[in-house]
């Protein structure tokens, strides 16, 4: 079993996590679950950045005492990681006395002891924003580029860090181990900094009582950033448990955002170099997540709180969105808009159906259990789809991964539309047919759901369920949890709709997480009015610029597209197999009668239809249901909780526009 030591960056704790800092901790937490299902010895941490002047000015503003503040930030921060399904093993506090201050001191100490400190003044630039000596030549106009503020101007007794001293050790180590920067358009950044000169680092700040005492120089407390940075360390043992930091140490991974590589790649182990400790695997600096386009930030009033997002539909569509709907390591963008529309396409209509379908056909035609066969075409799909999965995985494409996944859901899709199990149903010859359609979507679905694990843990542990997975999902190992299983029987569960398609964009949060979807296995991807005519899909419906509640408005030209004839049925019958639906021929007044198919067998009985003039969507783009092509829709009344009621046409001639 290998090890696997995975952090984030630690958060500075003046506000609450927002969705740009939730991105990092979710994707780090992909990255995490996948190597838990690899059956790695996973250690993922992450944790808080207390000793910020900002974090103690927030305090100040609010009269608290600092470290009180940052005490309640903590709770505040542990729950939305917990809301979020975010699965660390360890949260470390720049304030942990036992593990941080120790640590902090002694790689203070083993530096200037190796003569990598000396004290000098600074005087220059200081952003308190990004909490950074900021020299002249990185301002913008005289601001800070990232902040749009203007810098203090400090003058101080400092101790400095030898940072320049490291400039050709960084550039070997970068050279002997490639994959040490992340993705290449930072390892390129980074390269080009160094190579450009090193200036060494003020590593201590004067007249400051919040922050950690220099053991050398006890009224100076350790720069921020020099602070920080040793977090990684004093998780696992670094001053204070020799034996557990040299069990854990290096970490593997780094996950921080592309502002703050350059710290992790040039200073931290230019840091760890001087201490005499081994360097870390890799950092890899994820891109930003914007909102509609722009930075969040607090004064452009547009920053979007993760719970928001998360109370929309559950934490794992969100999850899935910025996984995959953000290129991992590439700048992405976040609008309510796309979040509604891609949980439509990829959850709604596209997996959670898929799993509706499967389940619903099996326990119709199948009684709930499936036996194991060899597996046809969608093995070799499901096993290309392993195998891309992986390859993406491991190199930190998580959007790859998962796009992998779905690729394996759309063919499963796609198979079901081929193969239209309902069809076979009705020929009791291709019973074995049947069943070996069936149990091939069920275990792409069950593949594609261990797939689906690092990024919708719960979704995709209640998919393994519904398809009978027998082992929890914790004790899943990827090998023999994605090969294509031959044999054995399983029991596959119906249990409604995992993700009710959203139909309008203003429908308030409860609505649309209460309101069950219609599931119908003969009609893949239709949704049947109540009262009228299963026909063609309906597509979902685009997002409209009405106002909440208001009933949405057409033009008389939209009305006419629609032809409304009167028609006289001919025959009526039940639909085998189908509660719901009555099969008619009627007569439109053209050459040919009709077969429509209407879901009106609830309400009345075959022979009480034949004989009765009603009107019809006329030029409705037919359907198959139940095997039956249906050529039009029947227009009926559907009075809350009561049955339809047809809409009688009589006198009027088949035909008949009705307008
Ligand atoms: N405290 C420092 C990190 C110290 S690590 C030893 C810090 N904190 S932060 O709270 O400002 O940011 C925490 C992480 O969130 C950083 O990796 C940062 O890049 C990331 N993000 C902040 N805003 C972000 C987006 N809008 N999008 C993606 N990540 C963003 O920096």
């Amino acid at each position: 079993m290998s090890s696997f030591f995975l952090t984030t960056a630690i958060d500075y704790v003046n506000s609450r996590p927002h969705l740009g800092t939730a991105y990092e901790k979710i994707t780090a937490d992909v990255i995490a679950r996948y190597h838990r299902l690899k059956g790695d010895d996973t250690w993922f941490l992450m944790g808080n950045d207390e000793h910020s002047q900002n974090v103690f000015k927030r305090a100040q503003e609010q009269g608290k005492d600092p470290l009180a503040y940052c005490d309640e930030m903590e709770q505040v921060f542990r729950e939305v990681w917990a809301r979020l399904d975010v699965s660390f093993d360890d949260f470390i506090r720049t304030t942990d006395r036992k593990r941080h201050f120790p640590a902090v001191q002694r790689m203070a100490q083993v530096c200037q002891d190796n003569g990598d400190i000396y004290e000098g003044t600074y005087e220059g630039f200081y952003c308190v924003g990004c909490e950074e000596f900021k020299p002249e030549k990185d301002l913008v106009d005289g601001l800070c580029p990232i902040h749009k503020t203007r810098p203090e101007w400090i003058k101080e007794k400092n101790w400095f860090f030898r940072l320049s001293k490291y400039q050709q050790p960084l550039l070997k180590c970068y050279e002997a181990q490639p994959s040490f920067i992340e993705p290449e358009v930072r390892r390129n950044e980074i390269l080009r900094f160094v190579e450009g000169g090193l200036d060494d680092l003020s590593m201590s700040r004067a007249g400051q009582s919040w922050g950690i005492p220099l053991p050398f120089d006890p009224k100076s407390v350790v720069y921020v950033w020099f602070d920080a940075l040793i977090n990684y360390a004093a998780a696992v043992g670094y001053g204070w448990d020799d034996a557990l930091f040299k069990r854990r140490w290096p970490a593997h991974l780094h996950i921080v955002g592309k502002d703050i590589t350059r710290f992790h790649c040039v200073i931290w182990p230019a840091m760890l170099m001087s201490a005499g400790l081994p360097l870390p695997g890799q950092v890899f600096g994820h891109g930003w997540v914007f909102f509609k386009g722009e930075r969040m930030s607090k004064s452009l009033g547009n920053i979007v709180d993760p719970l928001d997002a998360a109370k929309r539909f559950g934490p794992d569509p969100l999850r899935l969105y910025l996984t995959k709907e953000v290129p991992y390591g590439g700048d992405g963008d976040f609008t309510w808009e796309r979040f509604e529309e891609k949980y439509n396409a990829d959850l709604a209509n596209n997996l959670g159906n898929l799993v509706n379908r499967v389940a619903a056909m099996t326990e119709r035609y199948r009684q709930g259990r499936l036996a194991a066969r060899g597996g046809g075409s969608l093995a070799g799909v499901a096993t290309d789809a392993v195998r891309t999965y992986a390859d993406a995985m491991d190199r930190l494409a998580l959007h790859e991964g998962v796009a992998a996944a779905y690729r394996l859901i759309s063919a499963a899709n796609e198979f079901i539309a081929e193969t239209q199990p309902w069809s076979l149903a009705k020929d009791p010859a291709k019973a074995d047919q049947l069943s070996s359609v069936l149990y091939d979507a069920a275990e792409a679905v069950r593949i594609a759901a261990v797939l689906l694990l690092p990024a919708m843990p719960s979704s995709a542990a209640e998919i393994l369920r519904r398809m009978g997975e027998a082992s929890a999902p914790g004790d899943l190992r990827f090998d023999t949890a994605t090969a294509w299983r031959a044999s054995g029987e399983r029991g596959i569960l119906n249990a409604g709709a995992l993700w009710p398609r959203l139909e309008d964009k203003g429908a308030p949060v409860n609505e649309i997480t209460t309101q069950p979807a219609p599931v119908n296995p003969d009609a893949p991807g239709a949704s049947v009015a109540p009262a009228g005519t299963p026909a063609a899909a309906a597509p979902p419906t685009a997002p409209s610029s009405q106002p909440v509640g208001a009933p949405s408005v057409i033009t008389i030209d939209d009305f006419m597209k629609v032809q409304l004839k009167v028609a006289k049925v001919l025959e009526a019958s039940n639909v085998p197999k189908s509660k719901k639906l009555v099969q008619l021929k009627v007569d439109v007044g053209e050459a040919e009668p009709r077969t429509i198919l209407a879901g009106i067998a609830e309400s009345y009985q075959p022979e009480q239809l034949v004989g009765r003039t009603i009107v019809v969507v006329a030029n409705l783009k037919p359907a198959k249901l139940m095997g039956i092509e249906s050529n039009g829709m029947v227009l009926a009344a559907s009075p809350e909780g009561g049955g339809a009621l047809l809409l009688n046409a009589e006198p009027a001639a088949p035909g008949t526009r009705v307008r």
